[in-house]
């Protein structure tokens, strides 16, 4: 990757937090020198951010690499530090949860609320025969009782695995054989733009062939007709919601299992992301406090993530419950009932925080300024971005249109694996470049290293590698030790391969360039797909765009762009044309003639996971004209008629 292009190097506009802002922040810049002077020390404070039922004998254990424990010997109960001990510092009356459902139905959850649910699901877990270290897989919509479940797990010791409600039956009965989980806790259904759908007809089809499961614990969400099943199903408000509400918090071993989470990489079996107690909680509760300044008095935070990603447990359930914070959680979508819902939120709710990702962002730049416009959005303080790279313009659009040109915007690097954030700005202290994630927070070690494992200089690029053993890190992968080191540490000598292309500049802030597989070579240049998607977003006329490597026989690979005009732009006959000549010429104006796509195609959508990657591979089929590969991880499974239909025209 030494030849990438410099396109993301040129990028100058900077960003310093508003001095008020840096004044009263969580993090000052000496967090990343005390860091440096003593790493294990530095984190080994974060860790007493949380109660311990027993303080460690050993801040870290990495003499079995790559197997790392942390806080070895010490001992808490994770729902404890996320209920407990806030109701016994007198704030149980403190909302935890302003939820709001698609159809308009709310729920205000305090603390002592949450807690009650909690201990109620505890104890009816119990009594289903659920000790500690059993599997629970859970299956819900995005209702409070998704978190409810995972704090009634983490509180007996059980390990949940939380499959996102999108998933098909045989995505969950895979995910329930891996971890032979006993109990299964899903919904009669959830709403969606307007609409119930079903997901006991779909747990019914995965559980018929999971011999492992023991009980169906099903919530009444919409009253949707389901079929029952005597010998396995269960009501939620029959048995849950009849339980007693005391229920004594034991303490667990800091390396017990808290999660099992699994990430479905392209093609292979899903890897079952193993995460513990003790380590995870510290992270995810210190990042969610640097990264987000989160003040618990006076802050509405909301993260628009499903409990499904790893977004949802570390930004929704643990790293705010730990930290005490009053949140929203939103069920359903954001263009239901219309396209302003969620500027509607954050106007009704008063969001100070705001955590979303790219995709959503480039959505809303695409559906028009208009709408967030007519909400009062004065209320918000800080912008967070995850998931993907984010295109400087889609940056600048969130700090703009959002922000009203002032928040800072934080751009967050991590990964299933990693558990928690790794790299961001601090909003405080980061004089922030939009599209850059900067620089590794404090008590992370990251580098940007080329095919040999040597560091590259700064204006270097290559893969993104970690240095030493986090506390969030994932500790395995399910039933399979082997493939942990496989995947992760075999292709750099003791070093954690992340699998992303990134970039570091002259100043040494790194830029995420995305997976290394999404890089293409154009006649012996590599180009990452990321950057020419930043210069076509980067035109007044383009509101996403989506660019794949095809298989050319003069330059190897060339490159192949679909991009979503912005509404009201002329994409009909001779306009398209003109369009599609004026766009290559940006591009190859902006990075360079090598750059130029070979081919634009416009189209109304792009392929997408449910968690909003955009699906590449199946791009590249039709850029090949192969038939489609896999598509079932499609968030909408018409997308793909409708780019292949529109193709002839496209060229
Ligand atoms: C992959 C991990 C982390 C929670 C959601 C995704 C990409 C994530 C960024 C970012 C550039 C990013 C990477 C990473 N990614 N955040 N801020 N900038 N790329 O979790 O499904 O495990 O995906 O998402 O490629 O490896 P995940």
């Amino acid at each position: 990757m030494s030849e990438t292009l410099e396109n993301l190097l040129n990028e100058t506009r900077q960003f310093p937090p508003p001095a008020e802002f840096a004044a009263a922040a969580n993090l000052t810049e000496s967090a990343y020198a005390e860091a440096r002077a003593d790493r294990l020390a530095f984190w080994e404070r974060q860790a007493h951010r949380l109660s311990w039922a027993k303080e460690w004998d050993q801040v870290l254990d990495w003499s079995n690499p790559p197997f790392a424990k942390w806080f070895v010997g010490g001992q808490l109960n994770v729902a404890y530090n996320c209920l407990d001990r806030h109701i016994e510092a007198g704030r149980g009356d403190k909302v935890a949860i302003h939820f709001e459902g698609e159809p308009g139905d709310t729920r205000t959850i305090t603390y002592a609320d949450l807690h009650r649910s909690v201990c109620q699901a505890a104890n009816a877990l119990t009594d289903l025969g659920v000790v500690a270290g059993d599997r629970v897989a859970i299956y819900l919509p995005m209702i409070p009782e998704a978190a409810v479940a995972m704090l009634a797990c983490a509180r007996i010791g059980a390990t949940h695995s939380v499959v996102f409600g999108g998933f098909s039956a045989d995505a969950l009965a895979g995910r329930i054989d891996d971890a032979s989980a006993k109990i299964v806790i899903t919904a009669d259904g959830g709403f969606r733009r307007g609409k119930p759908s079903g997901l006991k007809s779909i747990v019914d089809e995965a559980v018929a062939r999971t011999p492992s499961i023991e009980k169906v614990l099903v919530v009444q969400r919409t009253g949707q007709d389901i079929e029952w099943n005597s010998k396995l199903d269960l009501w939620w408000h029959e048995t849950v919601e009849t339980a007693p509400a005391e229920h004594e918090a034991q303490a667990f071993d800091a390396e017990q299992p808290l999660f099992i989470l699994y990430t479905s990489g392209t093609t292979a079996k899903p890897k079952g992301i193993l995460h513990t107690s003790g380590g995870y909680l510290t992270q995810a509760s210190f990042t969610h406090h640097a990264v987000f300044d989160l003040k618990p008095d006076s802050d509405v935070y909301w993260c628009t993530a499903d409990i499904g990603w790893v977004t949802g447990h570390s930004y929704i359930v643990y790293g705010p419950l730990s930290n005490g914070a009053t949140q929203v959680m939103y069920e359903g979508t954001p263009d239901t009932p219309h396209r302003g819902r969620f500027w509607e939120i954050v106007q009704k709710y008063g969001v100070t925080i705001l955590y979303t990702a790219p995709t959503a962002i480039r959505t809303f730049m695409k559906w028009g300024d208009d709408i967030p416009a007519q909400f009062d959005l004065s209320s918000l303080r800080l912008l967070g971005s995850v998931g993907e790279p984010i295109n400087p313009e889609a940056w600048m659009w969130y700090r703009e249109k959002i922000g009203g040109g002032t928040t800072p915007v934080v751009d967050t690097w991590w990964q299933t694996e990693t558990g928690a954030i790794m790299i961001s700005p601090l909003p405080g202290v980061t004089a922030a470049k939009p599209g850059s994630a900067m620089r590794p927070l404090p008590g992370i070690t990251a580098d940007v290293v080329d095919d040999q494992a040597n560091s590259v200089p700064n204006g270097g690029g290559g893969y993104l590698v970690l240095h030493e053993p986090w506390p969030s890190m994932l500790r395995t992968i399910w039933g399979d030790d082997n493939r942990f080191k496989e995947t992760y540490w075999s292709r750099f000598e003791g070093m954690y391969f992340a699998g992303d292309g990134a970039k570091k500049d002259s100043d040494g802030d790194l830029w995420l360039l995305g997976r290394v597989d999404d890089v293409m070579l154009v006649s012996g240049h590599n180009i990452s797909t990321t950057e020419v998607e930043s210069a076509l977003v980067s035109h007044p006329k383009v509101a996403e765009a989506a660019v794949v490597g095809a298989t050319d026989p003069t330059t190897g690979q060339a490159i192949v762009a679909f991009t979503i005009p912005r509404g009201g732009v002329e994409t009909e006959g001779e306009a398209g044309e003109a369009l599609i000549q004026e766009l290559r010429n940006h591009v190859a104006k902006t990075l360079g003639p090598i750059a130029k796509p070979r081919q634009i195609m416009l189209v109304a959508e792009l392929p997408k996971t449910r968690s909003g990657k955009i699906m590449r591979r199946l791009l590249r089929d039709v850029a090949e004209n192969r038939s489609l590969g896999d598509v079932t991880t499609l968030q909408d499974s018409t997308v793909m008629d409708l780019i292949s239909s529109g193709l002839n025209s496209g060229k």
